[in-house]
């Protein structure tokens, strides 16, 4: 019976035991969570930095608010590349609307643009 109630006194204490280092790593496990939600988060540009990239050989564009490496795209837009050059560095969201003639680009067209996105705009 003593055995029992020994037995019974110790699985009660490792409980608390465990609860609480369970408790004291509970804070911590948050932060690291919340600091590898700021390591996702998509890197800000401004338009100056946009601007650093506007070359044919190194093409960068802000349209709506994200911002695109569309270096290696140039070659396979439907046009020759001098009709991006010109938006190349700068906010583009009226190039992409309009085509330059007042036609906006397909959703085939918007959707291709993911995959050159390589973060925001910010002011
Ligand atoms: C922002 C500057 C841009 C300008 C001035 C521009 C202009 C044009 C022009 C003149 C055409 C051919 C005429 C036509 O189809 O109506 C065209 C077609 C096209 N462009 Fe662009 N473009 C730009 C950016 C882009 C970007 C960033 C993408 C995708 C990553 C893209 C994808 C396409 C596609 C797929 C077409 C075929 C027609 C369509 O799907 O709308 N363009 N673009």
């Amino acid at each position: 019976m003593k055995k029992v109630v020994f037995a019974a006194f110790v699985a009660f204490w490792s409980s608390i035991a465990t609860i609480t280092t369970l408790q004291a790593m509970g804070p911590e496990q948050a932060t690291t969570e919340a600091d590898s939600g700021k390591a996702d988060a998509a890197p800000a540009y401004t338009l100056e930095q946009v601007a650093e990239h506007a070359t044919l050989d190194d093409c960068w564009m802000a349209i709506e608010g994200g911002v695109y490496d569309l270096t290696a795209y140039l070659p396979n837009h439907p046009t020759p590349p001098f009709v991006l050059e010109p938006w190349c560095g700068k906010e583009a969201t009226e190039g992409m609307r309009t085509k330059g003639y007042g036609r906006d680009h397909s959703p085939t067209a918007w959707g291709m643009m993911e995959e050159y996105r390589v973060g925001v705009l910010v002011e």
